[in-house]
């Protein structure tokens, strides 16, 4: 998964370029390039490490109209200078940027060897500008083409040639890829923050589709080059939403953004008092559905744990919730009235997108639940419920999760409307404390000192433990993620019931145990393993529901939560975690946006 950036037109290609990038290094940023054409020649410039490395190495920004550039995050091939993109033929004027996976490469490049190409990488991205070489005759348009036809995989790609330095080609097919359309000139890039800013006009390329890109013209055709009338997408995202907003890191912003995002999320969702989701056209796919999946990676799968708990417990369907990594490689046993529901962020999420795609070849409708309009999986499933969080830029997903789970409650109470499984006082109860449930959040992130100062006192630890039952339980796992992927700390999440069954032996004087206490009915057996790990030396901070204070007197430190319906608790309880990550991560001096080793959009398998 890597970010491309392109520009052709009057003005200067460097810096456009370069803010673009700056703008998608969530998409990878182990290495950036750039290739410009200059004095008839292309000139490419490219680094391991980060954007800043490869704008240093070009010094004084050249003056360029033409040029394509990319961060990469590692597929084929380790984080190099020679594997950062662009690549180029044997005779460098042929370049291409890509994202994705070219599947056949090895043959592709066994055979481009043995006919005399010479490479200069290891990754699979370079037998494509090998192949444009071998197909250019005098139209760098038709050896593209001929290319794609031996191409095996997934790709966004732009190419461009010294013998042309009037046009960009690119193409897409599994990867995502955006026109921006200026005046007089024109972009190309993997997402719209990277052209926000400079125009708010776009096309979102469909798979299989092909431009010819000029200063003043955009063509898109299929592969066969068949013309493609395509609607220009206008974009409304305010683009300092995009930027970091007084806030020191994209993660702290988007912590504080949830109640925004969550009323957002909720706007148009209630009638009469009710959840009623009716105009969002989901009802024909919902109609006599006897069995759901729900399927996700990471932590949109933590969303679907607790979907399923809602969804059972509103709706009375049984629901399985799974990772889309496992999902799709097993042997599923298709209900023959089953609804799939994918939850992704990005909508962009390899294994996600091959579970949507397995589903539909099994005639099970899917309903998709993105937070990006026009991502893949957004157009490929059969119904979307967007979650309006806005761009999330941090690695770490915070505001998208929140917004996730309510989608999640929404849907419940509104299939237990239509199937009439709960009382309409009870659902009108829920749908009201729904309503508000911005408020709850909003008091938790007002207690971020003292969740600071515990991380402060924390921050030395190795090993952390993340406890609860039910959808405490569910809670936990998104909490130790989250602190993991960002601090680097080791942290397990466990059912509390299940501690005894082995990972007890791991509880040692001074270990912190979070200890999430929110479900008024299970708090006493909670509090029974909350006492077992004291009395082996752990030190236990619990998350904790006001009324239940009492009963957590034992535990050694408390942040409290406001005494919301214990149903609705994982929107709350959740940003404690979120907040105690964030200071840990900070305390640790790590790279809390972009932690090592992980990108944003995770679009290869
Ligand atoms: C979240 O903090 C992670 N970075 C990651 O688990 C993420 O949720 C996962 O990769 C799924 O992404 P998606 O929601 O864009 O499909």
């Amino acid at each position: 998964m890597c970010g491309i950036m392109g520009y052709i037109g009057a003005g200067k290609a460097v810096p456009v370029i370069v803010d673009g990038l700056s703008k998608l290094e969530y998409r990878g940023y182990d290495s950036a390039g750039i290739c410009i054409f200059q004095d008839g020649k292309l000139k490419i410039t490219k680094k391991k490490g980060r954007l800043t490395e490869m704008v240093q190495a070009l010094g004084d920004f050249p003056l360029a109209n033409l040029g394509i550039g990319h961060t990469r995050w590692a597929t084929h091939g380790v984080p190099s200078d020679r594997n950062a993109h662009p690549h180029a033929d044997c005779k460098g004027r042929i370049a291409v940027v890509h994202n994705g996976i070219i599947e056949n490469y090895a043959s592709l490049r066994k055979t481009l060897t043995a006919e005399g190409h010479k490479f200069q990488s290891d990754t699979d991205t370079e037998v494509i500008s090998h192949l444009v070489e071998k197909f250019y005759e005098d139209s760098l348009e038709e050896a593209v083409r001929k290319t794609l036809k031996v191409l095996e995989g997934s790709y966004a790609m732009a190419v461009v040639c010294a013998d042309q330095p009037d046009i960009i080609i690119a193409a897409k097919k599994d990867s995502p890829l955006i026109v921006g359309l200026g005046e007089g000139e024109n972009y190309l890039a993997s997402d719209i923050p990277a052209i926000l800013g400079r125009t708010n006009r776009v096309y979102i390329l469909e798979d299989q589709e092909f431009v010819v890109l000029t200063r003043d013209h955009v063509a898109i055709t299929d592969f066969a080059g068949n013309p493609v009338s395509k609607e220009v997408f206008e974009v409304t995202w305010d683009p300092v939403a995009a930027e970091k907003g007084g806030f020191e890191h994209f993660m702290l912003k988007e912590i504080h953004e949830q109640p925004a995002a969550l009323r957002d999320t909720m706007r148009g969702t209630i009638k009469e008092g009710l959840v009623d989701l009716s105009d969002f056209g989901i009802d024909d796919i919902c109609d006599g559905v006897q069995k759901i999946y729900i399927v996700a990676c990471g932590t949109a799968y933590h969303a679907g744990l607790v979907g399923r708990t809602i969804i059972e417990n509103m709706a009375l369907i049984p629901v399985e919730t799974d990772i889309a990594s496992e999902f799709r490689y097993r042997d599923v046993l298709w209900h023959p009235r089953s609804l799939m529901i994918v939850i992704s962020q990005s909508g962009e999420t390899a294994d996600t997108l091959a579970v949507l795609r397995e589903a539909k070849r099994n005639g099970v409708k899917v309903l998709a639940v993105t937070n990006v309009v026009g991502s893949s999986v957004a157009r490929e499933a059969d119904r979307v419920i967007y979650t309006h969080a806005g761009p999330e830029i941090a690695v770490a997903s915070t505001k998208a999760y929140s917004t996730q789970l309510l989608v999640m409650y929404l849907l419940g109470l509104h299939l237990a409307r239509i199937r009439r499984t709960r009382p309409e006082a009870r659902l009108a109860q829920l749908a009201a404390s729904l309503n508000c449930i911005d408020q709850g959040v909003e008091e938790v992130l007002s207690q971020q000192d003292k969740i600071r100062q515990l991380a402060e006192k924390y921050q030395g630890v190795q090993d952390t433990f993340f406890l609860g039952r039910g959808l405490d339980y569910s809670v936990a796992m998104e909490g130790a993620l989250k602190l993991k992927e960002i601090s680097y700390v080791h942290a397990e999440a466990y059912a509390a019931g299940e501690l005894k069954h082995g990972p007890l032996a791991l509880i040692d004087e001074g270990v912190p145990v979070l200890a999430l206490i929110t479900q008024d009915c299970l708090v006493d057996k909670t509090m029974s393993n909350i006492k077992e790990v004291k009395a082996r030396g752990a030190v236990v901070v619990a998350i904790c529901k006001e009324n239940l204070q009492e009963a957590c007197q034992e535990c050694d430190e408390q942040i409290l939560l406001p005494d919301i319906e214990q149903f609705l608790a994982p929107i709350i309880s959740v940003v404690p975690l979120q907040i105690f990550s964030y200071y840990m991560a900070i305390f640790r001096g790590a790279d809390v946006d972009k932690p090592r080793n992980l990108a944003k959009s995770v679009t290869v398998e």
